[in-house]
Formats: structure tokens, C-alpha cells, sequence
């Protein structure tokens, strides 16, 4: 399914992205990476050229500016590249109370994490209707999506946009060619704000895996591990008054740790 694709990758340095540029080199498909730092990309690209990607090229740009999802598509065209799968791993995480924040730091936030999202999502989208190819598209929420979390208000508000509008795009899309999943992991080993057990927590090959096969089978909603989703469920149930109170008290004791 996979060889030979053409996959955009921002994020790609990241935990998760790096690790989907891995498994999709495995399979044979072509890489596009995206990230600012140009050694990362540099030392990634390599490496997956020598895991078996039919191809691969980096970008350095800054997702938090406000043109970069139209810079991002006029060089992928500059280069003939027609993306066939976008997977959308870029995230500026803002943690700690909303007026501690520094308000510069939030707004470039904002704008990587709604703008840039959604511009990338239409431009892309558009380009697979336009050339009829079953194109595929990636976003990623996160369990913070499905509730307020105080403490990372404005990153747990940025990733209920993100569940709710790639939820509302894959049925939207559903005729179209273009299949569209959002990924909401839980935190991986280690990671901010991640549960304490590490044994329940899946780790960044295994909610890579989880997401190709979601994608595979055509889920519109992949949120990997059973500790993960009954967590998720667990939020649901609870009184709409408990669940701030709830939220800050985990939130706390996980960077306490950090
Ligand atoms: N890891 C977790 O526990 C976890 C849990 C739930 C959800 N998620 C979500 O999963 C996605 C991937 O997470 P992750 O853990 O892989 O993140 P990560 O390790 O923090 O990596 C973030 C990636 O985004 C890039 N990036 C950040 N700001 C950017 C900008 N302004 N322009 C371009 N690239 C930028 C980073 O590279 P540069 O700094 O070089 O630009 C890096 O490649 C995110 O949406 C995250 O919120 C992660």
C-alpha cells in the first residue's frame, strides 16, 4: 500500500514522526521531511534513504509562520513532487498555566498548530481531488482532545479543533478519494504530561503501527491502546464539573516527575 507513495512528513524529527518516516521507508515509499531543525532532517534523511525509501528530500521551514503551509505546497510543486500521503506530525507544545505563558509563544502556537493544519489539509486535499488520486491525510490530536486540560489549555483546546475537524473532513471526504484519520495517542514513555505506568503506555513504533493499520482499514479515528481508550472513555463519563479539577491533579503529578 505504501511502496512508492509520495509522503509529506511534518514533524518529521519528532518522536512520532521520525518513527513513520522509519516504517514507511521500510515499505518502499518516497519521503518529503519537514521540520525547522536543518541537522535533524539532514541526519534523518540518511538514514531512511539506508532503511529502503524509494526516495527522500528534507525542507527546514518554520510552520508558525503565517504563509508557511502555501510555501510548503509551492515548493512541494517546485519540485514535482504530487504528495499522495500528508501525515501532519508538527505540534508547539505550550505547558503551564494560560497568563504565565509568554503570549508570543502561544500565538506562534496557534498558528502552527489551527492555521497551518488546516491550510495544509486544504491545499493538499484539494490537489488529490483535483488529480483524482486516492490520497491520504494524517492529523494528530492527542487524548488532551477530548476534554479541558487546565495547566495546557490552549494546547488541549488547539487539539479538540484538530479530533473535532478531521472527524467532520473524513465523512466530508468520504466520496472523494481521500481518506482522511486523526491519530490521538496518549503519552508516549516518558513524554509531558504521560500517564505514570509505563507498561500501559504504548510507545512511538507502536502507535505508528496502530496508525498505518487504522489507515489501512480506513478508520477515520485511530487512538492506539486499550489503556489509552478506556482512559478516553473514562473522561466521558465523568461529570462535565470533575473533570478540570480531575485533569489538573493528573496533569500536576505527571510533571512533577519531569
Ligand atoms: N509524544 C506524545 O506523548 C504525544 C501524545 C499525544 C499527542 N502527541 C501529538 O503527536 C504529534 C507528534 O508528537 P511528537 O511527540 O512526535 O512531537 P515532538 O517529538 O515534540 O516533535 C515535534 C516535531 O515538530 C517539529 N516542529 C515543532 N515546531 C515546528 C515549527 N514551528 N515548524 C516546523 N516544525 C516544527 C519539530 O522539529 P523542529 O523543532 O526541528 O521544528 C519535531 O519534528 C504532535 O501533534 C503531538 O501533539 C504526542
Amino acid at each position: 500500500m505504501w511502496s512508492d507513495k509520495s509522503v509529506l512528513i511534518t514533524g518529521a524529527t519528532g518522536r512520532l514522526g521520525s518513527e513513520f518516516a522509519r516504517q514507511l521507508a521500510q515499505e518502499g515509499a518516497k519521503l518529503f521531511l519537514v521540520a525547522r531543525n536543518e541537522s535533524r532532517l539532514q541526519h534523518l534523511t540518511r538514514l531512511v534513504q539506508g532503511r529502503g525509501a524509494a526516495w527522500a528530500e528534507f525542507l527546514s521551514l518554520d510552520l508558525s509562520e503565517m504563509n508557511a503551509a502555501d510555501d510548503l505546497f509551492a515548493e512541494t510543486r517546485l519540485r514535482g513532487l504530487a504528495i499522495d500521503v500528508l501525515i501532519q506530525c508538527a505540534s508547539m507544545a505550550q505547558w503551564g498555566d494560560f497568563l504565565d505563558e509568554p503570549e508570543q509563544d502561544a500565538e506562534l502556537s496557534l498558528i502552527q498548530n489551527i492555521m497551518t493544519t488546516t491550510r495544509l489539509t486544504r491545499l493538499y486535499a484539494q490537489e488529490m481531488v483535483d488529480r483524482s488520486a486516492e490520497g491520504i491525510i494524517l492529523l494528530t490530536s492527542g487524548v488532551f482532545a477530548f476534554q479541558p486540560v487546565p495547566g495546557v489549555a490552549e494546547l488541549a483546546a488547539c487539539k479538540a479543533y484538530i479530533q473535532s475537524l478531521g472527524e467532520a473532513l473524513a465523512e466530508e471526504f468520504r466520496e472523494s478519494g481521500v481518506r482522511l484519520t486523526v491519530l490521538a495517542p496518549g503519552g508516549l514513555p516518558g513524554a509531558m504530561g504521560g500517564g505514570s505506568n509505563g507498561r500501559t503506555q504504548n510507545t512511538a513504533p507502536e502507535v505508528v503501527r496502530a496508525a498505518l493499520q487504522g489507515i489501512e482499514r480506513g478508520l477515520s479515528v485511530v487512538i492506539p491502546g486499550r489503556a489509552t481508550r478506556a482512559g478516553v472513555l473514562a473522561t466521558r463519563l465523568v461529570p462535565k464539573r470533575l473533570v478540570g479539577p480531575m485533569m489538573r491533579k493528573r496533569l500536576k503529578s505527571s510533571l512533577t516527575r519531569h
